[in-house]
């Protein structure tokens, strides 16, 4: 059978061969035992409801094993033969040009080249599912295959409910991925449902099929960076031969090298695993690779002498490096950390002193011991930093948890008020007032023909449409015009794509709505084939989540999760090709709500339509959101917009003075 004729087929008529175990995949961690002996049962029963009777004893068995051995079932034997990865559009068997877009997407999305843990339907952050097993994946797409454009498909948590009649300008997806009564949303509660089979962690892009490899990372943090810098740095002083300082060469983390060498600095990265740094060397991620300390220094003490860019890892524990350089009188402009914090005691941050290997031994054997040490590293860790800030280092925690853990710990980390932190998140100081309340965000696109020339043409296209929106953009955005187009215009040459022809570009409101009706006309005209529109959930008016995406909303509401929904509800009726919204995702299940969207281009009128009413919401949902919460960029952004729309009426703040409220009696 040939891959249309799989696709089309849906649950195979002849039970399929069970395979063994690829030898080369990145196989998912072994999930918890949480469930209950009548709790796996259900789970087993719940998983046959995919399959015909006859076959119900031979896959109960598995089924059974597959839950034993990995806390899941992930229906492994019913994964396709055929290769996965983002087709041209044109080769999916499909009765509407939108449900072909969408299973290019599901497809890259599960590509080994993009996903972590492809046969576990990984596709980031350890548990970012795209479907929880391979019975949805194959019953979805051969609804998508079926699907014509006045039905709707309703994905539960990776399983598709069904098709149902809807109209031409309804979504052709709508996905929920992690929805639960609020009270059932801590992390065990995660464990015991997603083993039962009826909800999954979907993280933010995986379960929205819109993740598009690192260069979304690389992209967010070379903004983070660049604007760290001009934080800390005169108007006219130059980044070269300047330090950041960080730690972390692994998923996520790896991208700060190669955002620092693009931000024109001196970039030094801790990282305790040889084989993380080795592999980041390989990839050209990192330029030098230094395992000793008095190496280190007389090389990062060359770079800042002779004004370099460059990228060096440095093989060892992130608070030697601190140390060493108080010491030594180094001068670091920019502090940061991305080890990951999230997950302290199972091996996320490395205790100083002790080797990687005897750390690991005791993660296993003695995890109390453990747990002690690393509190005492971020102790130290805590200290360093301060030393150094008190001499002008300007330091920001990344958004994994460091000042949470290091205050935790006990570590001097606390503002005076003992309630904030010394130091900002990087979303409080840069990416909130500096992006995303002016609009910026990571929009983002895949050339849906697979032609990489396309791809060359789109960023031609929205490199021209920047410029001549900069041209009269006022002084407050400026900055960030710039910087997105000298983005763009490097972005081929810093060879970013992984998996599907796709591009991130950070823009605003107008930005997104003119690029996207450039590219629309482009089509149209028959000079690049179709596009698929979305953006990383991590954006403007997308998530709600008190401490990263919203860290910098101050009137109490950052808790609140109405910005997310109204916006996932409210692209959908504006003509997103599909929508979903999830629990969870960067920062954990519960702790945040996070909404994206994907839209096709195909030419036509009706997509202009579309892409004007929604691109419009879907970013000043967000800055209203961010104005009535008084942020001033925000202000100044939305009432621009007000005048450029005038069927934009938005409620303003008014703000009161202080001491009206310091003479309050309360
Ligand atoms: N990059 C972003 O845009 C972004 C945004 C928000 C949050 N984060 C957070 O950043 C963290 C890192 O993410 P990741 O995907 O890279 O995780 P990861 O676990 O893949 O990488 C972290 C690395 O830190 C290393 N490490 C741990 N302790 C160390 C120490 N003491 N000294 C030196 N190296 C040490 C580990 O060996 C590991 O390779 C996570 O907590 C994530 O949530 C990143």
């Amino acid at each position: 059978m040939n891959f249309q004729e799989q696709i089309k087929q849906g649950i195979p008529s002849i039970l399929p061969e069970a395979k063994p175990y690829p030898v080369d995949a990145n196989r998912a961690p072994k999930r918890k035992d949480i469930l209950s002996v009548e709790e796996k049962q259900l789970a087993v029963r719940n998983a046959l409801r995919y399959f015909s009777k006859e076959w119900h004893q031979e896959l109960a068995t598995e089924f059974a094993q597959e839950l034993k051995d990995f806390g899941r079932i992930y229906m492994y034997r019913f994964k396709p033969s055929y290769h996965m990865q983002a087709r041209s559009i044109a080769d999916y068997p499909a009765k509407c040009q939108q449900a072909a877009a969408i299973m290019l997407m599901v497809e890259n999305n599960l590509d080994p080249a993009v996903a972590q843990h492809p046969e576990e339907l990984i596709t980031y952050g350890g548990n970012g599912a795209v479907f929880q097993n391979w019975a949805q994946y194959i019953l979805t797409m051969k609804y998508l295959s079926e699907m014509e454009s006045d039905q709707t498909l309703h994905l539960y948590s990776g399983h598709p409910m069904g098709l149902f009649p809807s109209s031409e300008d309804a979504p052709r997806v709508v996905v929920t991925n992690g929805m639960m009564i609020p009270n059932y949303s801590q992390p065990d509660d995660w464990e015991k449902f997603n083993a039962l089979g009826v909800t999954q962690y979907g993280q933010m892009t995986a379960g929205s099929f819109m993740y598009i490899g690192p260069q979304g990372i690389v992209h967010g943090t070379t903004i983070t960076v660049m604007n760290a810098f001009r934080k800390v740095l005169n108007k006219n002083e130059k980044t070269q031969g300047k330090i950041f300082l960080t730690a972390g060469l692994g998923g996520m983390s790896g991208a700060q090298p190669k955002a620092g060498n693009i931000a024109n600095c001196v970039t030094v990265c801790a990282e305790v695993n040889a084989n993380a740094a080795t592999k980041r060397h390989q990839q050209g991620w990192v330029d030098e690779l230094i395992d000793n300390m008095v190496e280190l220094i007389a090389r990062v003490k060359e770079a800042q002498a002779a004004e370099e860019v460059v990228s060096i890892a440095y093989i060892g524990n992130i608070v030697d490096v601190w140390e060493a350089f108080y010491e030594q009188k180094i001068f670091i402009h920019l502090g940061s950390d991305q080890t990951s914090l999230h997950n302290p005691w199972s091996g996320g941050y490395y205790p100083v002193d002790i080797s990687y290997e005897e750390s690991n031994r005791l993660i296993r054997e003695e995890p109390e011991v453990f747990k002690t040490k690393v509190q005492a590293t971020l102790k130290r860790h805590a200290d360093a930093i301060n030393k150094h800030t008190a001499r002008g280092t300007y330091f920001f925690d990344y958004g994994n948890a460091f000042l949470l853990e290091a205050s935790r710990a006990g570590g001097d980390v606390m503002a005076e008020n003992g309630i904030d932190f010394k130091y900002p998140s990087y979303v409080q100081d840069i990416l909130g007032p500096m992006c995303f309340d002016y609009g910026f965000g990571p929009f983002r696109w895949v050339c849906a023909s697979g032609k990489p020339e396309d791809l060359d043409k789109t960023d031609a296209i929205a490199a021209s449409v920047l410029k001549k929106i900069m041209a009269d953009s006022p002084e407050e955005i400026q900055q960030q015009m710039q910087d997105n187009i000298t983005w763009i215009e490097d972005a081929k040459q810093n060879k970013l794509v992984v998996g599907s022809q796709a591009r991130i570009l950070y823009a605003d409101a107008q930005g997104r709505m003119e690029i996207a009706k450039a590219f629309n006309d482009a089509i149209n005209n028959s000079e690049i084939g179709p596009v698929v529109l979305g953006r990383d959930h991590h954006d403007v008016s997308g998530t709600d989540s008190p401490f990263r995406e919203t860290s910098n909303i101050y009137d109490g509401s950052r808790f609140t999760a109405d910005m997310a929904i109204h916006n996932v509800i409210g692209d959908s009726f504006r003509g997103a090709t599909w929508v979903s919204i999830h629990n969870g995702g960067g920062v954990g299940w519960g702790e945040v709500t996070n909404g994206g969207f994907g839209m096709l281009l195909d030419g036509s009128e009706a997509a202009e339509r579309r892409l004007k009413s929604m691109l419009l919401f879907d970013v000043n949902n967000g800055i209203a959101r961010r104005s009535w919460a008084r942020n001033s960029e925000a202000n100044f952004a939305i009432k621009r917009e007000m005048a450029r729309t005038p069927k934009l009426k938005v409620t303003l703040a008014n703000l009161v003075e202080d001491d009206i409220l310091d003479n309050l009696s309360l």
